[in-house]
């Protein structure tokens, strides 16, 4: 809160709830065994990520599949985030002009929070599904509209809505970094300001988003002029929370490897980062596995929402992108993502003494996996970090390396390249384990 200018800093905001961090996770891959009354490693999306710092994982629901039991009973289970796929938007939510209706939004609201699961609102204002009395206007008729749909809608699900979608898409495609051309955009460049104090206004608990798509390469030019926007926002106090990267990864863009650069380089500029509408064509679980380690490797990055629970309730069922196929059953990648949810460690302090070690899980690929660990409270110390068998540690950097216990105790040493050292592991057939640290000694 403190990074907030004092332009929003008077604003109520939302707590955070901030949960002890647990070593659940890595204390699994251990065993009972060797630690005993350890707990069990999360069995649901939404748990594991509750326990990797308060994260959420959520899903796109549809208010006409609430009374098909196979869908509830999945999204009951594993999720703790709701997203109304269509039921908020524009058309849906103010049909005819000064008509508002709610009914099917509302049963989405009460399905959630009635089972402790947090909303996304999507979305206020937006090029694309309006009704046909607002695609009509223009200039400051249409400005007033929309601001007052802002107020309007924000009005009625305040304090039930967490965060808000206030402007979805923005921006432009390509390399111009220009605002996309719509009847909002020609009402004045200031219109999504306005929407954004509007929604302020009339819901000042809410967290306020911009959502876009192709916004996931930190290289791209529509991912730095948003960035920009942002920027701008936050340096002259335009009430301005988080930012959603909807990372449909399908047809037009892929996975980008830069794509925690993306995350951190937003959340630097005092907002939040969300993950909000996951989708990846033909779901391989090595993209969903990254998509985990660089949302859990960012603190402000607050959760992930997949856009849909099944293929077949996919907008792109064709490209089969979600974690579970249409008959319900859980796919590889949901596997991969529930692992990587479950791996993804919190601060610990292990035994040893005088230093405490931060692991963050780095880039998987098919045969390997990298591994960063920060050591804090010394300067000079010894961490010993367990590798499961087949596992093997090929490479390792920014410490001196030796092996001890048939090359499964890995003890890293300082040697003056700074405190966090890093190394490369091949997964040699067991792709789940992860590295355990087994002690941070100083000195
Ligand atoms: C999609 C829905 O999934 C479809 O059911 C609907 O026909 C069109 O919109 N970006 C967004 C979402 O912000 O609102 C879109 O949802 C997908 C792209």
């Amino acid at each position: 809160m403190s990074d907030e200018p004092a332009g929003t800093a008077g604003r109520p905001r939302r707590l955070r709830v901030v949960l002890v961090t647990s070593t659940v996770g890595l204390l699994a891959m251990v065993g009972a065994a060797v630690l005993p009354g350890t707990a069990a490693a999360a069995s649901t999306l939404g748990a594991s990520a509750a326990e990797r710092g308060g994260r959420y994982f959520g899903t796109a629901v549809a208010a006409n599949k609430l009374n098909d039991s196979a869908y509830t009973t999945i999204l009951n289970r594993e999720f703790n985030q709701v997203t109304p796929e269509n039921e908020m938007k524009i058309d849906a939510t103010e049909p005819q002009q000064g008509q508002f209706t709610y009914g099917n939004a509302d049963r989405i609201v009460q399905h959630a929070l009635s089972r402790g699961m947090r909303v996304r609102g999507h979305t206020l204002a937006w090029h694309s599904q309006q009704p046909g009395w607002m695609q009509a206007m223009s200039g400051s008729a249409l400005r007033n509209a929309m601001l007052n749909h802002v107020t309007q809608v924000a009005t009625h699900f305040r304090g039930k809505v967490a965060w808000w979608d206030v402007v979805n898409e923005a921006y432009a495609d390509g390399g111009s970094g220009a605002r996309r051309d719509s009847n909002l955009q020609r009402t004045g460049n200031d219109w999504i300001e306005a929407a954004f104090r509007a929604a302020d206004q009339a819901d000042p608990n809410a967290q306020l988003c911009y959502n876009d798509y192709n916004i996931d390469n930190w290289n791209d030019a529509k991912t730095q002029a948003v960035y920009r926007m942002v920027q701008d926002f936050k340096n002259r106090g335009v009430p301005i929370d988080c930012v959603g990267l909807q990372s449909h990864f399908t047809g037009g863009s892929n996975y980008p490897s830069n794509y925690r650069t993306t995350l951190s380089s937003f959340a630097a500029l005092g907002v939040d980062v969300h993950i909000t509408e996951l989708d990846i064509r033909n779901a391989p679980s090595d993209a969903y596995r990254n998509v985990v380690n660089d949302c859990l490797a960012v603190s402000r990055c607050k959760g992930i929402t997949v856009w849909g629970i099944r293929d077949s309730d996919s907008w792109r069922s064709g490209e089969s992108p979600l974690l579970f196929d249409s008959g319900g059953n859980k796919k590889p990648a949901y596997n991969a993502v529930l692992t990587a949810l479950n791996n993804g460690t919190a601060p610990t302090t292990p035994p040893g003494g005088g230093c405490t070690t931060s692991v963050t899980p780095g880039t998987v690929w098919g045969d390997r996996y990298n591994t960063s660990v920060t050591v804090s409270g010394a300067s000079t110390w010894t961490v010993v970090v367990a590798i499961t068998r087949p596992q093997t540690v090929s490479t390792t950097w920014n410490g001196s390396a030796s092996w001890d216990g048939g090359n499964s105790l890995l003890t890293m040493r300082s040697n003056g390249s700074g405190n966090t050292f890093g190394f490369t592991t091949m997964m040699n057939g067991n792709s789940g384990a992860r590295p355990q640290i087994r002690s941070c000694t100083a000195g």
